[in-house]
């Protein structure tokens, strides 16, 4: 598990907004610029590059990712510099062998505790929770799956059971589960009460089955109608999405997520055997969310609620996703209801065949525009023109082709004039898309996008050295903080989880824990680790090894920027960047020379 915190780290670190923090960063054609903050210079030769998430000084040649720069300005070693950006962008460590963990294992324990004590309550008895959810139309089995239960009338019910199982209250408020109001009591001591009341409460479980949070739904449907947990360490509501303990499966199998609005609706229809659904919840679709998402799918449905507000949410999170990567189609349910009513009334089937005639991104980018256009009104069809033309630049050329002649031909625009339209506003190089990060995927998980593929055969000799440099770490610690200094040139996803895994055990005065390596990893990659404790032999000759490696790697290292310059080369303006591009020619030839 442990790469994949430092790949979670990477996505949301974005390395301009962690050096521009310090060091003004100008932005000059498809990278960033300033004077290097690790030598003196008066003409800046530092850049910054956003897609390849690098910094790269032309005059001092340090170089290196979001994580070797926070270590060397802060000056930190590499636990520090992760830890400290792990705590700036709410990344949990607690799987990253960091160790210092134990306190939000006790969260964990802390909210599933509280969960059990409201699903509890919900099945002790008549309650107007139950009365609401059998209302609702959903069934005994169906609680249980999404653990739903009922937080009482009373002020301190849980705060009670609390006390009794000696449970720290301090914690308690820091989760938000007890709150402290601002007068005191009569008698002087703190006024703390149960934050959830009356109220159906929906536990938000992600995906390593640990209870986060709550979600908790009054009867009346006054607002607040949801009350949620706060953003903590431990649930950040931008990288969830509700359900996918229980969907995530079923969106594998499928090959296709279905987006709704509310939790209400994920059950309903999950109950109704429409299983491969998710939600955010309420908000607008976030990046990370479509990144956690891609680990099951590529194909997305949006069926949002048909008002105002649900259409504007299905454009943006149509952009979200596309931008992702994913096919997406949106539908809308009809009749003025949400999936929940839809698929409790006209069943499944009817549900499944709205479905089929989801529209494709363009279709319904281009259906939302032409409402309200009148296309016998000359400047109506203008703005259809500009419009249908933004719309198709964002695809890529062979799809904007066929989109083309179908507009032409659908609504008896020019084709000609279209295509012009499409072709004048193109960006040169088009918006590029920042790495994904893949949240860890869980061990019991069929994992068919979990990168785990035999290597390239190119990549053979890059593998082996990084397999070898393992091994000579395990042998001698002393090799690591060696080996770090070649981190990026660790490509093989296994390998590099190893590696990220030791760098965060490792401290200078004694050899790595074995046991301790082998817990922080997924048990794929401490087998892998075995393997290479198994089949690379060192015998003494580690130094040797090492300088081979090394030499191994920094030949990897150097073609991979020169296909990184090469495509930049390709992509730049001759005009608008020519600075950039003759810093690039230089550090090509440089790169040539030491061939
Ligand atoms: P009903 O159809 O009335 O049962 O409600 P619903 O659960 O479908 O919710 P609705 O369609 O009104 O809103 C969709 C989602 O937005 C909900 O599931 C919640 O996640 C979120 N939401 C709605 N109201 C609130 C609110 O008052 N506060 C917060 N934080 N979220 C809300
Ligand atoms: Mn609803």
């Amino acid at each position: 598990m442990a790469g994949n915190v430092l790949e979670e780290i990477k996505y949301k670190a974005n390395i301009v907004d962690v050096i521009g923090r310090v060091v003004p960063l100008k932005k000059a054609g498809s990278s960033y610029k300033a004077c290097c903050p690790f030598h003196n210079e008066k003409t800046p030769s530092f850049t910054v590059d956003e897609k390849y998430q690098s910094y790269h000084c032309f005059g001092c040649g340090e170089h290196g990712d979001v994580i070797k720069f926070v270590e060397k300005y802060y000056n930190l070693d590499f636990k520090d510099a992760v830890k400290q950006l792990a705590e700036e962008y709410n990344v949990d460590l607690s799987s990253g062998g960091f160790g210092g963990d134990s306190k939000y294992a006790k969260w964990y324990e802390i909210n599933r505790d509280a969960a059990l004590f409201f699903y509890k309550a919900l099945r002790a008895g008549p309650n107007p929770g139950l009365d609401y959810l059998v209302k609702r139309e959903l069934n005994a089995e169906t609680c249980k799956t999404f653990g739903l239960g009922w937080a009482d009338a009373e002020w301190h019910s849980l705060q009670h059971h609390f006390k009794e199982t000696g449970t720290d209250e301090k914690t308690l408020l820091e989760l938000g589960i007890l709150k402290k109001g601002d007068k005191k009591n009569d008698d002087g001591t703190d006024n703390i009460y149960d934050k959830y009341r009356e109220r159906v409460v929906f536990p938000l479980i992600n995906t390593r089955g640990k209870v986060i949070g709550f979600s908790c739904r009054n009867l009346t449907g006054d607002p607040p109608k949801y009350i949620n947990s706060d953003d903590s360490p431990i649930f950040q509501k931008k990288n969830y999405l509700y359900g996918l303990n229980v969907t995530r499966n079923d969106i594998s199998k499928e090959d296709a997520v279905i987006l709704v609005e509310g939790q209400m609706d994920v059950i309903s229809l999950w109950q109704a055997g429409v299983k491969n659904v998710t939600a955010s919840l309420g908000t607008a679709l976030t990046e990370n969310q479509a990144a956690l998402l891609q680990r099951y799918t590529k194909n997305a449905y949006l069926c949002y609620d048909a008002d105002a507000a649900g259409r504007k949410a299905a454009l943006r999170g149509m952009d979200i996703l596309y931008r992702a990567g994913f096919n997406v189609k949106v539908f809308h349910v009809t009749g003025g209801k949400d999936p929940d009513e839809y698929v409790k009334q006209y069943g499944r089937q009817a549900f499944l065949d709205l479905m089929k005639k989801a529209l494709p991104f363009a279709d319904y980018k281009i259906a939302v525009l032409l409402e309200g256009l009148d296309l016998d009104k000359t400047e109506d069809n203008i703005r259809f023109l500009k419009g249908t033309a933004a719309i198709l630049r964002e695809l890529s050329p062979v799809e904007a082709d066929v989109y083309i002649r179908k507009v032409a031909e659908t609504y008896h625009v020019s084709e000609g004039a279209l295509r012009r339209e499409v072709a004048s506003g193109r960006k040169a190089g088009g918006e590029r898309p920042r790495p994904k990060y893949e949240e860890p995927v869980p061990e019991n998980e069929p994992g068919p996008k979990n990168e785990r593929t035999a290597p390239a055969k190119e990549d053979a000799e890059g593998r082996a050295a990084q397999r070898s440099l393992i091994r000579i770490m395990l042998e001698k610690s002393a090799y690591v903080p060696m080996v770090k200094e070649y981190r990026d040139a660790f490509t093989d996803p296994a390998a590099s989880r190893i590696l990220f895994a030791i760098l965060s055990l490792y401290s200078p005065d004694a050899e790595l824990d074995m046991e301790a390596l082998a817990e922080a990893l997924e048990p794929g990659d401490a087998a892998e680790l075995e393997a290479i404790r198994r089949d690379v032999i060192v015998a003494g000759r580690d130094r040797e090894i090492f300088k081979d490696c090394v030499r191994a790697l920094e030949k990897k290292q150097r073609e991979r920027r020169l296909r990184e310059i090469t495509e930049l080369l390709a992509v730049l303006d001759e005009k608008r960047d020519a600075a950039e591009i003759d810093q690039l020619m230089r550090e090509l030839l440089e790169l040539q020379k030491s061939k």
